[in-house]
């Protein structure tokens, strides 16, 4: 069943993944898009126009076993290098995931979320998000958060800023300044308690980070896989929160700490 948030286990589900241990928030860096789209002959926004599909499965798996939080990386800072028909399909694949997939985002109680500068996307992107975001700020189940011209450095560069505007103004003592202080001057701030991923996932081959949640990241496990985002399945995605189950997360003790383990 799908979107089934009850700790019974979903047909489609496999019995090794533990249904009391799903990591809450979920980070993905959906890499590969292009590569799987050069492999068949095709152009690279074939690659993004497939992946958007994914995201949908994606999205549809991670509530169904109870993940909390799923974040995805859909454009960076950084992506505004590529060429100009390349970033001018990526900014159309919110209007075009939202319009087919709202209803279902409703029906199952997801809410839709943003991090990033979204002042910096053309005015129709900025307008189909800030809707979905809109007809979704109701719903109580998943949160479905998506990083938009996003960058880390940059948004840990504002939250310094602000912070350094509260000390000068007289609103904070430097003493006062904490790792909470930090993470409340974060985008992720609107995700509360949820704000730091348990688990990040990056398809595509490569181990890095890419200026994706570097602060909220810090214990976060990492699960890198070859798969090519357009490839990726629900039962891949569940083999990857499997994988998480079998880590030992010690967060810098040495005693294994019970936050993945029964
Ligand atoms: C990286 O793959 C992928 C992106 C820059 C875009 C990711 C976007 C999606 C998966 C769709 C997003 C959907 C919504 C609803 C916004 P790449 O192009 O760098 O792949 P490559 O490394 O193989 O070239």
């Amino acid at each position: 069943m799908i979107f089934n948030r009850s700790k019974s286990m979903p047909d489609d589900v496999p019995a090794t993944l533990d249904l009391d241990r799903i990591p809450k928030h979920v980070a993905m860096i959906m890499d590969g898009n292009g590569r799987w789209a050069k492999k068949r002959g095709m152009p690279r926004i074939a690659g993004h126009q497939r992946g958007m599909e994914v995201v949908k499965t994606v999205a549809k798996a991670a509530a169904e076993v109870g993940v909390e939080v799923l974040t995805l990386y859909a454009f960076s800072t950084e992506n505004w290098k590529r060429p100009e028909d390349e970033v001018g399909f990526l900014m159309k694949l919110p209007g075009r995931f939202f319009d087919t997939f709202i209803p279902e985002l409703k029906a199952n109680n997801i809410r839709v979320e943003i991090i990033g500068d979204i002042t910096g996307v053309p005015t129709d992107t900025q307008r189909v998000v800030l809707d979905a975001v809109a007809q979704t700020a109701d719903n109580t189940g998943m949160v479905l958060n998506f990083a938009l011209n996003y960058g880390s450095r940059a948004e840990i560069v504002t939250g310094v800023q602000e912070i350094a505007t509260a000390v000068a103004q007289g609103e904070l003592a430097v003493d006062d300044i904490t790792e909470n202080t930090v993470s409340q001057h974060l985008m992720t701030r609107q995700l509360g308690a949820l704000a730091d991923p348990d688990l990040l996932i990056r398809t595509g081959g490569e181990e890095r980070l890419s200026n994706f949640l570097l602060w909220q990241s810090a214990y976060a496990e990492f699960v890198f896989t070859d798969v090519l985002w357009p490839d990726l399945t629900a039962d891949i995605f569940f083999d990857n929160l499997i994988t998480y189950q079998n880590r030992d997360r010690r967060f810098g003790g040495l005693v294994e700490n019970k936050s993945n383990q029964k």
